[in-house]
């Protein structure tokens, strides 16, 4: 089996398993630090994720959110649980992420939300789809713009606040819904017309900025590659969000 179709039937997979867990999930959530919960869920998925990955391509890399990196130049980068802040409250609003870097550069991207039964998926040079349909980022000018602004305790208060003011100097109104990877695809669908963070990790990030690229729209580069693929970075730190590429 193929690379891309792969990781559809995984991730509908994983999917499947994060909505049982979702469906019963105990009361109250565990803390890694502060404002930075994970639950049963973020690690089963995961480790599903992973065995499964290892069964396929063995001579693949791995880079999860809850079980660090291992070996291989190409590299399957996880989130198995993205707005586990959502999850663990109960609100529909999280996904699955999984991106395929090769050679430093992001090949595949499949974002799932089990709870609407949404698959984003993306292949470089190929286009983005949502259940199959097309995706094209919006037009909509400033003016009009709606962005989603992520939020986590890695950025200072006045590092975020100020872009906060930017945005808003700039007429956008300023959402936060708590997953940047869904974040990200909904500015590929066009839903809103920009996110931006002043941190993300990969596992956040990689699979909705192919998204976002492939539905002709403007993302950093370079976060794939070196350093950037463990670190993280800024999602979009300029308000390039109407242009078109
Ligand atoms: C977080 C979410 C959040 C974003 C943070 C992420 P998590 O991931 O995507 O929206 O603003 O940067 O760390 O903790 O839900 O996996
Ligand atoms: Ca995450």
């Amino acid at each position: 089996m193929g690379h891309a179709l792969f990781l559809h039937t995984l991730i509908r997979d994983a999917g499947g398993l994060a909505l049982q867990h979702f469906n019963s999930r105990p009361a109250g959530f565990a803390l890694k630090g502060p404002q930075d919960p994970v639950t049963e869920a973020d690690l089963a998925v995961e480790q599903f994720i992973r065995s499964r990955v290892a069964a396929a391509f063995p001579d693949d890399g791995f880079l999860g959110e809850e079980s660090g990196a291992s070996g291989g130049e190409n590299v399957w980068v996880v989130d198995p649980i993205d707005g586990t802040d959502n999850f663990a409250r109960g609100i529909p609003h999280f996904c699955v992420s999984i991106a395929y870097v090769v050679n430093g550069q992001t090949r595949l991207g499949a974002i799932f939300n089990p709870c609407t039964s949404e698959l984003y998926l993306a292949e470089k040079g190929r286009g983005a789809t949502k259940n199959g349909l097309r995706l094209a980022v919006s037009e909509n000018p400033p003016a009009c713009s709606a962005v989603e602004l992520g939020w986590s305790s890695r950025v200072s208060r006045s590092a975020y606040t100020a872009a906060l003011h930017r945005l808003l100097d700039a007429g956008a109104n300023v959402r936060r819904h708590g997953s940047g990877a869904l974040g990200l695809a909904w500015v590929a669908e066009g839903r809103t017309d920009g996110y931006a963070e002043l941190h993300m990790n990969s596992w956040d990030a990689l699979a909705g900025l192919l998204m976002v690229r492939e539905a002709g729209g403007v993302t950093t580069e370079g976060a794939d590659s070196g350093e950037r693929l463990f670190k993280g970075g800024p999602s979009l730190p300029q308000t390039c969000f109407w242009h078109r590429s």
